[in-house]
């Protein structure tokens, strides 16, 4: 089934069920080895790097065959049907593994385990440990559980975890680009979806924490950082009272700092001040919430950079009612004009789901148009699938036939391959700072990198430039998916 085109870094299907490597921490090998497999979006990546770190404290050591490992982790998706369908197959050759080997530790991590809890042990009885989202830091004693012979599960969900002090192990990482998270869990309540769920709710990152880590990666010799957040643009921290006493009854008042509320439009400034050579990435963003301040911190800094990513979902104003989505086509509109006006050369990407509950014929060709209008950059679209639980499974009934949602899902992908290659000619001509990221994926003679706008773009390879590096290019030519040009000075 066609239910992407054109992945980025965030959405990278040709990443799901990636297993990840680390390196023991010195001195504390326990001997045992971990593989993590990672499902779904970004934020299940960048958690399994939590999950390593919080592992390799306690000595164990990752590796990418399954073959070797005492214990095996599945962090997995629940978004749609079809991504827990993958992660039910993947699963079964693993507790195949474990008939061999009954001292093998397998466990289930990430949204299906919240969403499933204690039910995943006696639907798949080969399971030994079930672990929500918001429960990383009780593995080592859920794995002890294990060893002495029980199940273990723990999917309480946080209002405060944040994981802030752990510092993730990079895994399977190119040294350029890294994940981070700026804050969990959703608010929003958007009627398809399982996430609010199974993520708990939003809370956000002390902003100190957020730049330490970046500066951090930095030093390291990392060149773009991506702040991820189910809704960035909600981003909201206020030091703690205490904070707020400590420094008004200061009496150095040339020190004290007054404690005032970051939002997303600050963070991203606190981010690209680290250093200009470092790029500023962000997903995702709300219509709803996307101000004018954050769209002019875009603007002001030239490493923060020219790329929305803003889900519109359906481009008709009662689908977006039922979808509980809080703004209708012409707040979208707005947003998007807001976007050309303010923003010089930002690429505009967007999520769409075919055949909402009691969507017509009609209300799907607003989307079209929507298309039309905005001529996104990147789309990612999918057939609505309906979660146990959400509120449109409880009011609504998925009532449009699968043949219906599965040919408008063809038109709007057929439309997007269009509007994707005629934003891809229009950079033909141009010149490109690109951010080097390795070898292309077919050939060891190019490079491959994302422009500004996150467009891949592929160059020969030269003696006076490597990975990490910035570089201009030419762009000659184009797919839809792809520029290709050469090093210009
Ligand atoms: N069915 C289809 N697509 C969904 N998404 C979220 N929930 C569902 C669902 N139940 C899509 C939305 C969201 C993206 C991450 O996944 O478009 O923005
Ligand atoms: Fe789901 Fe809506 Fe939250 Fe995105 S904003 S995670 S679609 S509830």
């Amino acid at each position: 089934m066609m239910d992407l085109v054109i992945p980025d870094k965030v959405h990278d299907e040709s990443r799901q069920g990636e297993a990840l490597v680390l390196e023991p921490v010195a001195g504390k090998n326990n001997g045992r080895k971990l593989y993590i497999e990672s499902y779904g979006c970004a934020m299940n990546f960048s958690d399994s790097e939590i999950v390593a770190s919080i592992l390799a404290e306690q000595g164990f050591e990752t590796t990418a065959d399954h073959n070797l490992a005492d214990v095996i982790f599945i962090n997995t998706c629940s978004i749609r049907e079809n991504a827990e369908q993958r992660v039910r197959n993947r699963l079964k050759e693993f507790t195949v593994a474990k008939v061999k080997n009954p001292g093998l530790v397998v466990g289930v991590l990430g949204c299906m385990a919240e969403r499933l809890k204690s039910k995943f042990l006696e639907e798949e009885k080969l399971v030994d440990v079930v672990v929500g989202p918001d429960a990383y830091r009780d593995l080592p004693n859920l794995i002890d559980q294990v060893d002495s012979g029980q199940k273990a599960v723990n999917v309480l969900l946080s209002r405060e975890e944040t994981y802030a002090d752990i510092s993730p192990v990079r895994l399977n990482s190119n040294g350029i680009n890294a994940f981070v998270s700026i804050m969990r869990g959703c608010d929003n309540m958007c009627s398809f979806c399982v996430v609010p769920f199974t993520r708990g709710r939003e809370r956000s990152r002390d902003p100190q924490s957020i730049v330490a880590e970046c500066v951090d990666l930095f030093n390291k010799g990392y060149r773009e950082v991506t702040l991820l957040g189910q809704n960035v643009d909600s981003y909201k921290w206020k030091p703690s009272s205490e904070s707020e006493v400590v420094s008004s009854e200061s009496k150095d008042t040339s020190n004290a700092t007054t404690p005032e509320t970051t939002n997303f439009a600050n963070l991203l400034e606190m981010v690209a001040l680290i250093n200009p050579e470092l790029r500023v990435r962000f997903s995702t963003s709300h219509p709803k919430d996307i101000t004018d301040d954050v769209l002019y911190t875009i603007n002001e800094y030239e490493n923060i950079c020219n790329y929305i990513h803003l889900p519109v979902q359906s481009g008709n104003s009662r689908i977006l009612e039922m979808m509980n989505r809080t703004y209708d086509r012409d707040w979208y509109i707005n947003r998007i004009d807001a976007i050309r006006r303010i923003i010089t050369d930002c690429a505009i990407s967007t999520d769409v789901i075919t055949g909402f509950c009691t969507e017509t014929d009609e209300e799907h060709n607003d989307t079209v148009t929507m298309m039309d209008y905005v001529k996104y950059d990147f789309a990612y679209m999918f057939k609505y699938s309906e979660r146990p639980g959400t509120l449109a499974a409880k009011r609504y009934a998925d009532d449009i036939p699968e043949e219906v949602k599965q040919s408008r899902l063809a038109q709007i992908v057929a439309k997007q391959q269009e509007y994707s290659f005629y934003r891809m000619q229009a950079r033909i001509g141009k010149v490109e700072k690109v951010l080097i990221e390795g070898y292309s994926k077919k050939s060891d003679k190019d490079y491959c990198g994302r422009s500004d706008q996150n467009a891949m773009v592929i160059f020969p390879v030269g003696e006076n430039y490597k990975p990490g590096q910035y570089v201009n290019v030419l762009i000659e030519r184009s797919t839809s998916a792809t520029l290709i040009g050469k090093v210009v000075n």
